[in-house]
């Protein structure tokens, strides 16, 4: 099976790259990036749409996974317009070229196209993003379903993983924000589920797999970690591991200039747990292990 994948320099997509060249199932894969391009990924802007056209009618793919994305939703809540091109406009074009060479599709979504009043949620429930990255997102997903009747639409919610730097990620990001020497203010209210980057990852190539053998793979799945925590907690966790004061860790009030996030965005992931697909390892063991890896690189 051939496999187009865009943002391979992505935190979900390197890990993604990796398990589809290393599953073991044959996969073909050709990895896009855009300003990281390194090692065997091809650049392409997405913005191009005649660019991106004509390398997926080059490659053929049986299937493309549409991972790229402005994901944070302060950024596109500060600029819409530019979010909209890469997370609106590009999907369309990469649907467009999926259908037009007769590959089936797989888009990354998001737990944000619930408003998180009501879990948890199934694939068939009511959406009601409360941000513009959500919304953004579930128009993602209609265009796709437009496009290629036949997609897979994969819903996640926070992803942590290997970090390029402790930025990278919502989860690592807090890492950086807590000393030993103050104290440091985070939201308790918002359950977050953070999911590992590997595990969404070995979801994705179990379902390619799936639809190479032919089996029946569409429409909208949910894949989750059970760990549910909020960045207040994560912080809690992360002091711990840093060896830095839990008291310095302190609840903070909303901040009105922020998105909004749903409280709760629970996903039920029975679906994908029927065909016999996904793990999810300790969320505290896995976060020790990317902090003293990150640690390793910078010393
Ligand atoms: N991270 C999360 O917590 C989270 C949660 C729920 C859903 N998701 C979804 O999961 C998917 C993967 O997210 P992620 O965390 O891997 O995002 P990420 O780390 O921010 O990576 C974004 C990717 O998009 C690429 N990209 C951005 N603009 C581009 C352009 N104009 N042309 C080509 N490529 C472009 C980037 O390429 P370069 O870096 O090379 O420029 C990068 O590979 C996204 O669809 C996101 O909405 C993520």
């Amino acid at each position: 099976m051939k496999i187009f994948l865009t943002g391979a320099s992505g935190l979900l997509g390197r890990a993604l790259f990796k398990e589809l060249n290393e599953c073991g199932r044959g996969f073909e894969v050709l990895g896009t990036a855009f300003s990281r391009t390194s090692g065997s990924l091809k650049q392409l802007n997405l913005l191009d749409s005649t660019a991106v056209k004509k390398m997926i009618s080059d490659f053929g793919p049986d299937l493309v996974i549409h991972s790229a994305a402005e994901r944070r939703p302060d950024v596109v809540k500060a600029d819409p317009e530019k979010a909209q091109k890469i997370n609106v406009d590009a999907t369309g074009t990469v649907a467009e070229a999926a259908s037009a060479c007769g590959a089936s599709i797989l888009y990354m979504s998001s737990n944000y196209v619930f408003d998180g009043r009501n879990p948890p949620y199934y694939p068939d429930s009511a959406v009601n993003p409360l941000n513009e990255y959500g919304q953004m997102k579930l128009t993602g997903e209609h265009i796709v379903l437009e496009k290629c009747p036949d997609a897979i639409i994969l819903r996640i919610p926070i992803v942590y993983g290997r970090v390029e730097y402790l930025g990278e990620s919502t989860v690592t990001v807090i890492a950086d924000e807590i000393s030993a020497d103050s104290p440091a203010y985070f939201d308790n209210r918002q359950m977050r589920f953070p999911t590992h980057a590997g595990d969404i990852s070995n979801v994705i190539s179990g379902l390619a797999g799936l639809l190479d053998a032919g089996e029946e793979i569409k429409g909208i799945y949910h894949w989750s970690s059970e760990t549910s925590i909020t960045k207040f907690g994560i912080a809690k966790i992360l002091a711990g591991i840093m060896g830095i004061d839990p008291e310095l860790i302190r609840e903070a009030a909303p901040d009105p200039n922020a998105a909004p996030r749903p409280e709760n965005a629970k996903l039920d992931t029975g679906r994908i747990r029927r065909l016999g697909l996904g793990t999810y390892r300790d969320f505290e063991q896995a976060i020790r292990e990317i902090l003293m890896e990150v640690s390793e690189q910078s010393s």
